[in-house]
């Protein structure tokens, strides 16, 4: 489909929030007046006193509220891909996705809410193919490593070996940082959607619950708390708390690809806790913590006292806390008829959250709207969209690296 012509390559829309204003710095520093784009919100002020901090005076400014879909709609038909911070994606999502799905416009953003997805998918599928709009949630630290990840090792793997791994594995190794308002309030959305709404619990007890409709089964089983001692890792691991989104991306990815990895493709997401007995206790005080979690935050009280602790909406980890961050994951795939084996690292030089997240949605943004891409209107993962276009752009711009590890 060719694509329409627009003013804007990218509008960047919750430029104002935490994250969103890192999205909008880096977009300032790495694309400056080079990229036409543009930065949108629902409060002129605030966009005004971002846009004095980026060097940018003649960046336009776009106003458009989640309650008003005519100003979406506007906003939409202006510009090639939409890129949105705008969270709970569950709360004030809906609306920009039907009017991207129905104007062919591309969007990207940063969800980690699998029922809001789940829902989602369903509803705007059908228009998004017939407009062209390729929809890709996801794309921050949930779940690009991941995704990304597991599809670039399993590409050498076919290029070393001719054969796909049967299982990969996502090991995740040391990170720092911290989580923002915005995070925290998507977070108790899902728990209290969890409680009142028996279709978000179907959602969040199927491993398969983001594959396409009659294909969400497969061998995967909802991630142990128990501790599990990973041999090919020499370690103990624990649950690890965004393994929930990450490894339904990435089954989808392989659903959405018509299985080129089997219909009996495993994966699983766990956290390295470290040797011995050190690390086996550790794996089961964090699996404890992520049992109990979940039931202690049910409970309303409880979950109003952590609103007023946690940081609030637009609060997040300090600049210096974002440069110091860091994260990296481990990967390892293995075809089981042949024993062939491969390990990578991803590895990000800032903190996952946030410092790391931004530049993966500005570089997907980008991405979209200039890329050639080899996929049509539709509702995308980040590797079934943008596959190697985009993991080229995260190793040249967003400190983020995919190496092969040759024992
Ligand atoms: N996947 C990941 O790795 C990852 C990482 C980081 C964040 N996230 C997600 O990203 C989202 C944003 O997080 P954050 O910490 O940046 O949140 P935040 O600071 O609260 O920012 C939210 C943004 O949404 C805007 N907004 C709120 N209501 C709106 C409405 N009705 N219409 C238009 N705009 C509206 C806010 O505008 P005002 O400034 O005018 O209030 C602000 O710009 C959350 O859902 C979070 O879970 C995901």
């Amino acid at each position: 489909m060719t694509e329409k012509a627009r003013e804007y390559e990218v509008v960047l829309w919750g430029a104002t929030g935490f994250t969103g204003s890192l999205v909008a710095r880096h977009l300032a520093e790495n694309y400056g007046e080079g990229l036409a784009w543009a930065l949108a919100g629902r409060n002129r002020e605030k966009l005004e006193a971002l846009r004095d901090t980026l060097g940018l005076p003649d960046l336009p400014i776009i106003q458009a509220d989640s309650g008003d879909r005519a100003s979406l709609d506007a906003m939409v038909a202006r510009t090639r891909v939409v890129c949105t911070t705008v969270g709970p994606y569950a709360r004030y999502g809906d609306a920009l996705l039907a009017a991207c799905a129905a104007a062919g416009t591309h969007y990207c953003d940063l969800t980690g809410e699998v029922q809001w997805m789940a829902r989602t998918i369903d509803r705007y599928l059908a228009t998004a193919r017939d407009s062209g709009a390729r929809i890709v949630h996801t794309c921050g630290f949930d779940s690009i490593p991941s995704d990304l990840g597991t599809w670039y090792l399993q590409e050498q793997m076919f290029e070393r070996y001719g054969e796909y791994a049967d299982e990969v594995k996502s090991r995740v190794g040391k990170f720092s940082g911290g989580a923002s308002g915005g995070t925290i309030a998507s977070m108790m959305l899902m728990l209290e959607e969890a409680v009142d709404d028996p279709a978000v619990r179907e959602a969040l007890a199927n491993p398969y619950s983001l594959n396409p409709e009659g294909e969400q089964w497969g061998p995967d089983e909802l991630d142990s708390n128990q501790p599990q001692y990973d041999a090919d890792f020499a370690q103990w691991t624990a649950p690890f708390v965004m393994a929930a989104i990450n490894a339904r991306v990435v089954r989808r990815s392989n659903a959405l690809a018509g299985y080129p990895w089997g219909v009996d493709f495993r994966f699983d997401e766990r956290l390295l806790t470290g040797a011995g007995a050190r690390g086996k206790a550790r794996a089961a005080g964090i699996g404890m913590g992520s049992q109990l979690t979940p039931l202690v935050m049910g409970l309303k009280p409880l979950r109003w006292m952590a609103g007023r602790l946690l940081p609030a909406p637009g609060e997040g980890p300090s600049p210096r806390e974002q440069r110091r961050g860091h994260f990296e994951l481990f990967f390892h795939g293995r075809n089981f008829a042949s024993g062939n084996a491969l390990k990578l690292r991803v590895s990000g030089d800032r903190d996952p959250g946030y410092g790391a997240t931004s530049r993966m949605l500005g570089e997907a943004a980008v991405c979209l709207a200039r890329d050639n891409l080899d996929c049509d209107g539709g509702v995308w993962t980040p590797a079934t969209a943008m596959d190697g276009l985009l993991l080229a752009r995260l190793q040249a711009s967003a400190g983020i690296q995919f190496d092969i590890l040759d024992d």
